[in-house]
Formats: C-alpha cells, sequence, structure tokens
C-alpha cells in the first residue's frame, strides 16, 4: 500500500463507485431537509426519499456516490481525548435503492479495500449482525479467513440516523493496527475500546423503515447505505494511529502549533487542546458556510457551543485576542478546492466567527473569575449544577466549557441541577409566551394532515387570476368540520382552487370576498396550515354557505397590487445590499404587507448612513430602468446549479419557482411580484436597526407610501423652516447655528452665577468663619440649591480665601435632598480634622450615611429637616 492523501481517497472513491454505475452527487447541506435531525449526521439524510421509493433516480445509474460533510456532537466529551473522534467529518458513501445489495456490496468493499488501497487482506477483520448469517457467507465466499469474521449484537451492528425512518442491520469493517497499537489483552478484537482494530467503514442493509411506536416496517426494496470515515481511512493509508496527524487535519493542529508557540506530542492536555481547535473549528466553518448562524437554540445553539470551546481551549493555552480566523483560512485553502461553499461564503464565515469571539471574550474573563471564586469556595469535588446555569446564562460559558475546566481540576459538575435550572427557566419562557401561542388561530381544532387527505390540496390560481369561479370543500367552525356557515359566523372555508394568496414566505395572506348564490362573505385572511391546504378566514355576512357552493372568490385586487410591489422590492433590496455591504449578507426573514416591508439580514456591524443612502439610490435606479419580471419553474438542482439565491434553511420541492428580474436579480420566490420593476415607483429605507446577534433590519415603503414618507418629512421641515423663519434647505445649517448660540449663552450664564456665588461668598465668608478648637480657620455654613460638584466647587473658592490653611463643612437642601460635605486643607488634617469622621457622625442627622477621606469626604440623606442640626453638631465637635 502506498501513501495516498485525503484528497486522491476521496477521489479514488467516487470514481470506483462511479465506474460500478453509480451517479457521482454532491454532498447535501448540513442543515438536513428532515424535521427530525438536527444536522446532517451521515451520507444517507439526504436519500431517505429513496430508501421510501418517494424519489428514484434517472436511468441508468444502479446507486449514488458521495463524500458527505457531516456534523455529530453526541461524543463532544471523546473529541480531543483520541485519535479517532471528530465533531465534522467526511463520510464516503454509496447508496443503492432496490438495484444492488449485499453480495455486490461485500464484493465492492473488499475490492476498494483491497485492490485500489492495496490494503493487506490479513489485516482486515469483519463484523455481522448476531444473526446474519448470510453476509458471513459472503465474506466467507469472497476469500475472508473465519477467524476475521464476528458477529455483533444490535448496538454495535444495527444502524439507525435516528429514532424513525430508514435502517436495518450492517456489516462492519475493521483494519489492524497492530499489537503494539492496542491495549495488549489477549481477547482483544474488533469493537475494543482500545486503537487497534479501527473500524473504517460500515455496510449498511437498510431494509426497513422504524416507526414512532419503536415497529421496523420491511421497506419497499433492500437498499444499501455504506459510510466509510475519509479521516479514519486517510490516517491507516498515511501510516499515522491518529486522524489528527493525517495531512488535513495536521495543518490545523500547527495552526494552533503556531498560534500557541506549543508544541503537538509534548504534553497530554495541551495536545487535547489542540485537537480540539483543529476538530471545532471545522465544524464551525462548514455550518456557517452552510447558512447556521450561532443563537441560543438548536444548531445555532451547537454552532455557538463550538465556537466557544475552541476560544476557550486557545484561551488556556494563553493565546491572546481572537485567534479562529486563523484556522478558518487554512480550512478554506485546504477544503475549498472541494466544497466551494467554503470560498464562496469565506466573508460570512470570518465575520461570524470574529464577531462571536469578540462577544464571548468580552465576558470570559469575568466568567473564569466567577468560576475560580466558585472552585476556591467550594467543598468537595462537584461543582453546583447553579453555578454552572450562572455560567452558562450571565457569561455564556456552555456547560461543556465549564466542565472542561473543572475537569482541569478534578472536580465534576452535577449536570442533573443544571439541566433542571434549564429545564425551569424554559417552563419561565413558555409561560411567557403561552399567551402569544393561544392567541393562534383556532378555527379547527383536529388535524390539518386529515383534511388535505379528505379534501385534496387546493390549486393555487393566484398567480394569473385575481377572482375565480371556486367550489366549497370544507368549512371550518368553531374548531369542527361543518357542513354549513351562517350567517354572523366567523370560520374557515377550504376551496379546491383559490386566487387567494395564503401567507407564506414573509408574505402576508390576501383578503377580500366570497359571493355564493345566496351568500356574502368577507375574507380576512388566508392561510396555509398545512402545505398544499388553503384555509380562508371568512365572516358571513349575508346568507349561508354549504359545503359543495359554486362561490365566487374575489381577491381585494388594490391591496395585492400593494403587496406585490413590495415583494418585489425586497428582492431588489436584497441585491442592493449585497452589492454595498458584501456577499456575506443573506436573508434571514422577511416581512411583506400591503403598506410596508421589512428585510432582515446577515451582517455584523451597523449599517452607516451613507450605506442606507447607497442601497436605497441603487434600488431606486433598478426601479426607473424598468426591468421585466419573470417567472418560470425548474429543477431545484438545475436552479441552484445555474447560482440562484436560495434561502438558507428553507424547504425547496423538487420543482421550484425563480423569480428572475431580467437577471440582476434572481430567487426561488412563491409570492407575488410585479411585471415590471417601474410598478414599485419609489423605496425608501425608513429604518434600520438590529434583530439579534448578527443579523440586521431594514424597514422600507414603497410607491404612495413611500411618496406619503417624503411628503411627511417635507411636512416637517417646512413648519420648522416657518418656525426658524428660514427658507426650506436652510434649516440644518440655522438650527446648528441656533444650537451654538444656546451653548454660549448657557456657559455665559454658569460663569455669571459662579461670579454672583463668588461675590457673595466673600460677603458672607466672615460670618461663618470661625478657629476651630484645633486653630485652624473653618466655615461651617448652610448652602442650598447646590448639587455635591457645586458643593465641591465651593470649597476650591473658600479655601484661597481663607487667611491660613483650613477646613470647611458645607449642608444644604438640594431640590428635596440633603447633602453635606467636609474638606480640610493637608494642614488642618495634621493639626487634627478627618472630613471622614465628621460627615460619619453627622449624616445621622440628615438621614443619610456616607464618608470619605481626611481631606474630603461627603454624604446625602433623606431628611432636609436635620440639616441645621448637622451643622450645629459639627460646630459642637470643632470649635
Ligand atoms: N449510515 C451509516 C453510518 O453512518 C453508513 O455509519
Amino acid at each position: 500500500m502506498h501513501y495516498m492523501t485525503t484528497a486522491e481517497i476521496r477521489e479514488k472513491y467516487l470514481r470506483f463507485f462511479e465506474e460500478k454505475g453509480c451517479k457521482r452527487m454532491a454532498s447535501s447541506s448540513l442543515v438536513p431537509d428532515d424535521p427530525s435531525l438536527l444536522l446532517t449526521s451521515a451520507g444517507m439524510v439526504q436519500f431517505k426519499p429513496y430508501f421510501l421509493q418517494q424519489k428514484h433516480l434517472d436511468a441508468p445509474f444502479i446507486g449514488a456516490t458521495t463524500a458527505q460533510k457531516c456534523v455529530r456532537t453526541n461524543d463532544i466529551d471523546l473529541i480531543g481525548t483520541d485519535g479517532r473522534h471528530l465533531s465534522f467529518f467526511e463520510m464516503m458513501g454509496n447508496f443503492s435503492f432496490g438495484a444492488y445489495f449485499k453480495k455486490e456490496m461485500c464484493a465492492w468493499a473488499l475490492e476498494f479495500s483491497t485492490k485500489v488501497l492495496e490494503l493487506p487482506i490479513e489485516r482486515l477483520y469483519f463484523t455481522v449482525f448476531e444473526d446474519d448469517d448470510e453476509t458471513i457467507e459472503i465474506w466467507k465466499d469472497l476469500g475472508v479467513a473465519e477467524d476475521h469474521i464476528s458477529r455483533m449484537g444490535e448496538e454495535d451492528n444495527f444502524w439507525r440516523a435516528g429514532p424513525t425512518g430508514p435502517c436495518g442491520p450492517c456489516s462492519e469493517l475493521y483494519y489492524d493496527q497492530g499489537v503494539e497499537v492496542g491495549c495488549g489483552d489477549p481477547d482483544c478484537a474488533p469493537g475494543c475500546d482500545c486503537d487497534r482494530f479501527l473500524e473504517y467503514w460500515n455496510c449498511v442493509f437498510t431494509q426497513y423503515d422504524a416507526q414512532e411506536d419503536g415497529s421496523l416496517v420491511p421497506l419497499p426494496k433492500k437498499n444499501i447505505d455504506t459510510g466509510m470515515g475519509l479521516e479514519r481511512i486517510a490516517a491507516i493509508m498515511q501510516g499515522v494511529q491518529s486522524n489528527f496527524d493525517t495531512d488535513v487535519l495536521r495543518g490545523l493542529v500547527a495552526v494552533g502549533e503556531k498560534l500557541s508557540g506549543r508544541v503537538y506530542g509534548s504534553d497530554d492536555a495541551v495536545d487535547k487542546s489542540l485537537r480540539i481547535m483543529a476538530d471545532h473549528t471545522r465544524s464551525v466553518a462548514f455550518m456557517v458556510a452552510d447558512g447556521i448562524l450561532p443563537s441560543n437554540e438548536g444548531r445555532g445553539y451547537v454552532l455557538r457551543r463550538l465556537i466557544r470551546r475552541a476560544v476557550m481551549k486557545g484561551h488556556l493555552l494563553g493565546i491572546e485576542g481572537s485567534f479562529l480566523g486563523h484556522y478558518i483560512e487554512e480550512i478554506v485553502k485546504v477544503m475549498g478546492d472541494q466544497y466551494h461553499e467554503l470560498q464562496e461564503n469565506r466573508e460570512l464565515i470570518d465575520r461570524v466567527v470574529d464577531s462571536e469571539e469578540a462577544r464571548f471574550g468580552a465576558t470570559l474573563h469575568q466568567g473564569r473569575a466567577y468560576l475560580s471564586q466558585a472552585l476556591d469556595e467550594m467543598d468537595g469535588t462537584v461543582l453546583s449544577g447553579e453555578t454552572a446555569f450562572t455560567l452558562h446564562d450571565t457569561y455564556g460559558f456552555p456547560f461543556e466549557v465549564t466542565a472542561d475546566i473543572c475537569a482541569e481540576e478534578q472536580v465534576t459538575v452535577d449536570k442533573a441541577a443544571f439541566d433542571r435550572c434549564m429545564d425551569q427557566q424554559r417552563d419561565r419562557a413558555r409561560r411567557a409566551t403561552a399567551h402569544d401561542a393561544d392567541a393562534a388561530w383556532s378555527t379547527y381544532d383536529g388535524s390539518m394532515s386529515a383534511i388535505l387527505e379528505a379534501v385534496g390540496a387546493t390549486e393555487f390560481i393566484g398567480y394569473d387570476h385575481d377572482d375565480a369561479d371556486v367550489c366549497v370543500r370544507a368549512l371550518l367552525h368553531d374548531g369542527e368540520r361543518v357542513d354549513v356557515l351562517n350567517a354572523g359566523e366567523a370560520g374557515g372555508v377550504i376551496c379546491d382552487k383559490t386566487p387567494f394568496y395564503a401567507e407564506m414566505g414573509g408574505e402576508i395572506g390576501d383578503i377580500g370576498t366570497m359571493m355564493g348564490s345566496d351568500a356574502q362573505l368577507t375574507v380576512t385572511d388566508t392561510k396555509a396550515p398545512e402545505k398544499g391546504l388553503v384555509v380562508h378566514h371568512v365572516t358571513v355576512t349575508s346568507g349561508a354557505i354549504h359545503v359543495g357552493d359554486g362561490v365566487r372568490a374575489i381577491v381585494d385586487a388594490p391591496r395585492r397590487a400593494r403587496i406585490r410591489r413590495n415583494h418585489s422590492a425586497t428582492h431588489i433590496l436584497h441585491w442592493a445590499l449585497r452589492q454595498v455591504l458584501g456577499d456575506h449578507v443573506r436573508q434571514a426573514g422577511s416581512y411583506v404587507a400591503p403598506d410596508r416591508l421589512r428585510f432582515d439580514f446577515t451582517h455584523f456591524e451597523s449599517v452607516t448612513r451613507d450605506q442606507i443612502c447607497a442601497v436605497e439610490g441603487l434600488a431606486n435606479r433598478k426601479i426607473m430602468e424598468n426591468h421585466t419580471v419573470t417567472t418560470y419553474e425548474t429543477g431545484l438542482d438545475e436552479a441552484r446549479a445555474s447560482g440562484v439565491t436560495a434561502l438558507f434553511g428553507e424547504k425547496y420541492g423538487d420543482r421550484v419557482r425563480v423569480v428572475d428580474m431580467d437577471g440582476f436579480s434572481r430567487e426561488l420566490c412563491g409570492g407575488m411580484h410585479v411585471a415590471q420593476t417601474s410598478e414599485i415607483g419609489l423605496i425608501k429605507i425608513t429604518s434600520e436597526s438590529s434583530v439579534g446577534a448578527n443579523v440586521r433590519r431594514i424597514e422600507a415603503v414603497t410607491s404612495f407610501d413611500a411618496l406619503a414618507y417624503v411628503n411627511r418629512i417635507e411636512t416637517e421641515l417646512r413648519n420648522t423652516a416657518d418656525v426658524l423663519r428660514v427658507p426650506l434647505f436652510d434649516v440644518d445649517e440655522r438650527t446648528a447655528a441656533s444650537l451654538d448660540q444656546l451653548k454660549d449663552l448657557q456657559t455665559k450664564m454658569k460663569r455669571n452665577k459662579r461670579v454672583a456665588v463668588a461675590g457673595d461668598l466673600a460677603r458672607v465668608l466672615d460670618k461663618v468663619t470661625f478657629t476651630a478648637h484645633d486653630g485652624y480657620p473653618i466655615v461651617i455654613m448652610r448652602s442650598d440649591g447646590v448639587d455635591a460638584g457645586g458643593l465641591r466647587n465651593l470649597w476650591d473658592i473658600i479655601r484661597p480665601r481663607l487667611t491660613s490653611a483650613g477646613a470647611c463643612v458645607l449642608a444644604g437642601d438640594n431640590n428635596g435632598t440633603p447633602l453635606i460635605m467636609a474638606a480640610g486643607s493637608d494642614e488642618a488634617v495634621a493639626a487634627g480634622f478627618h472630613a471622614g469622621s465628621i460627615i460619619k457622625s453627622i449624616s445621622s442627622c440628615i438621614k443619610g450615611g456616607g464618608g470619605g477621606k481626611p481631606t474630603m469626604a461627603q454624604a446625602g440623606g433623606k431628611s432636609v429637616e436635620g440639616i441645621d442640626a448637622a451643622l450645629e453638631q459639627a460646630k459642637k465637635m470643632l470649635l
């Protein structure tokens, strides 16, 4: 066998299975098109519909082959502790949907291992599911020695992607790395925890569809799903025992070495940190490239945990400042050719990582200090779950981060108590939002999918029609299906087809009317509670409507025209934002109503006024150029390949609708649009703000609403110009000049007041200057209407006017708050004066507290009635 790079192995594998008749397909996104999974964790995820025979390969292919990017975090604690576990890895797969099965698969796995990779058969071991005699025979027929085949139970040799879905028994291939690598136990065999037998290939014979109740329903056909761990086979082919010593990952470990000045292989704890950083940053780069952003839930939280754990490990190695960007650079360099999304989203990845690092960096030191103190003060070896929760909630420490730091001190964390705190917090949050959930639409309590099954999907004909004759298929009222809705009643109407657009993709639902032969209905909203099922929310204004009635459905067309303009405007703004801010801008949400629109997008700092103007200018240029907007249907893969903008995380069917604005903007979208951009008339952006980490929001108005907005600004400006008595366009200059004048006047007034006070002071000073029993001059005086700073200023004025260095005690009523102050020169202090202790003793008179240094002390209180008493007491103490 020869040394092979990771890239070579990947290519050889794909080519091998292509030659066997498989279609080479792209890795699917890490965001699975499958609500039962958080992240794509295996090659088979994108093929679930094929196993279920809902989708089919085109002829002449007999199967599919992929290099699939995968993220798994269930073993996160093990990552870094050995050379095998990774959170991100590439799975080389080949898949059959009824075309080839065990016999071919085993023969090809062996052929690829021994002929292409040239692994010696003596080093290969095979496991099969306990009662799978057939596979044992197959391996034996292929020339595998009997003592290299063993049976394993359900835990090892029955594979599932999750609790439900396609699954089946499997057979695994192991490579013997040699006795010297292992535990030395004479019984050591495949399945042992040590590193000797490395499992590198899993062949699943996918025959069942696991149901929610745990039962296994046989699939219509017998399938193959295999996964070969690319990093593991690379380790074998490169003659190293750890994934982290292979070409790709060793380069990442080296990034950490360079940053920290530590050498890999010299210290276990350091090695572990270097491995974790190398591993986690790969997951991070790929997750962001697939549109996942850090957040506090779901996959966004997985991403946040990985980033924070990597940052913390770097911090513990003594790396100063932000450093994840160095890893990203290396990852894009070595993996960008195979995974173009890394190159295309480079800017996005850098920005997300930088801003998340900065956010965490801001609380990291405080959190560390809090944890150190908790560790110092605790008894025993278990940190309380409450402390871990505070670290999570206040300082943003994911549980693993706290656990990692504690582990270094031989301390464990009470996970159960931490989970309880998290549950309580979730309950609180749920209670807070329960009200909103209750307010959600409740026309029907039963299952909408049952209705969909009973009455069929609603055909949407609204792209070409504002009104149409339709037939009522079902009626909903008070949580139930009914046969009739009478005058005065509100409910839901489901028809065979409809011109009404149901709220979707940010676009609000249509409103309008329905007229039957004997009934008139107002449609107040339109929703699609189940994909394909449109429910019109109606109030019957007269007559009665029955299931089976024919009605004329009429959309409020002027309102819809406004919605069209706003929806097309969001596409133009999306394009313009990317022009001005960069390609990292991605739509993160939108709301399209008749009177306004909202567009949320990924960006990492506030957008400047100039940038907003530039975006608005570009958008209006596109409107005035009057581009033609066309829509067409195409296949999802074709659309993606031609560079149409799709939304991250959005689920699209196989056939998609493209909204194309003369090619400058092309987006997958099912919404309502104008035919020519000039119909939008004008766009005005009315606000820009932040709506969470890394997501900004702009709000805008178009056409008549934009005009109304501009008119309103003009009216306000005219009114201001009238008040200032200046021409319209001199308002800002005049306002600035007036403000300057005002400031000047205020400064002069303050100065005059000081001069006046100083003059008054000279007159009163001799009346309130006493001689302290220690011999220095002291002013004891009441001064009302002065704040704390004013009292200190007074001392500055008094001080030079005293014949020799002295002291003062001042007190007064500042708008209902009593304030007292004492101050003394160094000479007075040397003679025995102590401002702090005087204030301490007299502040009780004003029901207050305070203190300070010997030279200066102040206090506030609650009782202005006690001011004179305080001054009297000071006299008693000092004179
Ligand atoms: N789906 C199988 C696995 O992930 C091949 O191991």
